[in-house]
């Protein structure tokens, strides 16, 4: 009898992400889900390209790696109208208003919801229609970000605590990147402290963590000048990596990834297209 073949991981040259191949959504068993999360884990990022799966699907197969975070009713939009499980990322306008969240605005470099007591651990994003061009995504490793930190950096981050603010603004829309903090003295934040150097609860990696805003975040102890030009150099060299997965959507694909080990971007799009995406996200343990 022939053995059914398993799955395949084939690594991309940035080393941030793998794709599978042989993984079959209508037809899968333990086996290939434990693959599935060894290759996640493995390599913080993996994509399966051009699935043609329902949301009924994504949500069956993404049960398989947590508990769902279900997404703040706060933000009023990015609902699905039938899986609570799935948030709609979406410009696309509905009766006058938006049918999911985020436009086509470009989101500057994050991992999701940095300021949570306990960040989501993954997340699963599928292209369900995209635009002509733009809105590619953009990955990279935040081990890779620690590992390669100049010798004077990591003895700076060692043992360091991160303060970051909440950055839900008052109409409950999420702020990314170069914002204005409410307050430039951190004693009127409300927010969630981190360590600065994570290590990763599966793997024992220990990954940078930086949040998503430069401004609305503190390295808890240091003076507001030397904390903002610590995290200005550390900022630095993560982005500046040549160690980034750049993911040009065909519809279906699947980006599947480790938000304790990852940070990603977004382009801006032309608003004259439409652009869907449906994610389920995963939750996590609170980082140490
Ligand atoms: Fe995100």
């Amino acid at each position: 009898m022939l053995m059914k073949e398993r799955l395949k991981a084939v690594q991309h040259a940035s080393n941030v992400c793998a794709d599978i191949e042989g993984f079959d959504f209508d037809q899968y068993d333990s086996r290939d889900i434990d693959d599935v999360r060894k290759y996640w884990l493995q390599y913080g990022v993996i994509r399966f390209k051009k699935t043609r799966i329902s949301d009924e699907q994504q949500v069956k197969f993404s049960r398989h790696f947590g508990e769902f975070v279900i997404h703040p009713k706060q933000l009023q939009e990015g609902g699905h109208p039938v899986h609570p499980e799935i948030l709609v990322i979406s410009n696309a306008m509905k009766d006058g208003k938006p049918s999911g969240a985020m436009g086509n605005s470009e989101a500057t470099w994050h991992t999701d919801t940095w300021f949570y007591e306990k960040p989501p651990a993954g997340a699963i994003l599928r292209a369900v229609q995209i635009p002509p061009s733009g809105g590619d995504t953009y990955f990279l490793s935040t081990y890779i970000a620690y590992e390669t930190l100049p010798a004077v950096l990591k003895t700076a981050v060692e043992g360091r605590q991160i303060f970051f603010q909440n950055v839900y603004d008052k109409t409950g829309k999420l702020r990314l990147g170069k914002v204005e903090p409410k307050s430039r003295d951190f004693r009127e934040w409300s927010g969630i402290v981190h360590p600065l150097v994570r290590t990763h609860g599966e793997t024992g990696r220990k990954a940078l963590y930086l949040g998503g805003t430069v401004d609305g975040a503190w390295i808890v102890g240091m003076s507001r000048d030397e904390s903002d030009s610590l995290l200005a150099a550390l900022w630095d060299h993560t982005i500046n990596t040549e160690h980034v997965f750049v993911q040009q959507w065909d519809e279906g694909d699947i980006m599947m990834w480790d938000n304790r080990c990852t940070m990603h971007r977004r382009d801006s799009f032309d608003p004259a297209f439409v652009r869907i995406m449906h994610r389920t996200t995963t939750s996590g343990e609170r980082p140490v």
